[in-house]
């Protein structure tokens, strides 16, 4: 009997042990294979999530091949910008112009503009000091200064003196404006953001001003008379031939 349940133990063991682990693995398997209950929201996010990929390929399909674009590292190639001369003091009264190309709008009402400059610019610890600039337009006429004062540091140079520049004093800013510029806009810094290599200057316009050369007598400012200029991708351009107005895609010919 000993011997017998020895023999038994002996050749059963092993067996056993194989035996169970087969019933696991069967039992896990069939446990996976069990489509698992699904519930409403699942389902719905499921559908909806089809649904957009089916809208994306239709999309996609719509499309068509992309026309030899070669797809470039991130980068700033915004163009046509600005490049306008901001004119700047500190809270002794020295002052300073400084060409910004990364310049614009940010809201009409109340009218808010920006600059972003690099904390390493000479102007940058004045507008920091005092709070405020101008933006000055810049024209045909005024384009070797507004290089010039895009290349050549304040602190070593009166850009005023080495352009021929007229300081003008500003209407609400401590700081001049330029006198030779067709429109001024005096600007009181509201905040600054230090987004990186430059900081922005958000500011709220606290006054135009307006060279009368440009305004006809209906008090009409004529800008496409004044030359104005423009920047795109390192190369300065004088604004060409009018194309059409604010609307004129849609508005019905007389
Ligand atoms: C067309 C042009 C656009 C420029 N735009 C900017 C700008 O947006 N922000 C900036 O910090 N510097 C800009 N610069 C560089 C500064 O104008 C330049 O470093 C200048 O000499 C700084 O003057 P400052 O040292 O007297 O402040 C620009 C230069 C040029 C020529």
């Amino acid at each position: 009997m000993d011997g017998k349940r020895k023999r038994k133990n002996k050749t059963d063991g092993p067996k056993r042990h194989i035996r169970e682990n087969k019933e696991n693995k069967i039992n896990r398997t069939n446990k996976e294979n069990k489509p698992s209950k699904e519930n409403k929201s699942s389902k719905e996010n499921r559908t909806n999530r089809e649904n957009r990929e089916n809208r994306v390929n239709e999309v996609n399909k719509e499309m068509g091949p992309m026309h030899a674009k070669q797809v470039w590292k991130p980068g700033t190639l915004v163009a046509p910008v600005p490049a306008v001369m901001v004119s700047c003091a500190d809270k002794a009264g020295n002052s300073n112009i400084i060409t910004i190309a990364w310049a614009g709008i940010v809201c009409s009402e109340p009218a808010t503009v920006y600059i972003s400059v690099m904390p390493r610019r000479f102007s940058h610890h004045m507008i920091e000091e005092t709070g405020e600039y101008v933006i000055n337009l810049t024209t045909k006429e005024l384009s070797k200064a507004t290089d010039y004062c895009g290349v050549v540091t304040g602190a070593k140079v009166d850009k005023w003196k080495a352009c021929g520049l007229t300081r003008a004093k500003a209407s609400t800013v401590s700081c001049p404006l330029i006198a030779e510029a067709p429109v001024n806009i005096e600007c009181r810094v509201i905040n600054k953001l230090a987004l990186g290599s430059h900081d922005m200057f958000i500011a709220k316009v606290t006054a135009v001003d307006v060279d009368e050369r440009y305004i006809d007598k209906n008090g009409r400012l004529e800008l496409d008379r004044a030359g104005l200029i423009a920047y795109a991708h390192g190369e300065y351009f004088e604004l060409g031939r009018k194309l059409g107005h604010f609307g004129y895609s849609v508005r019905k010919k007389a």
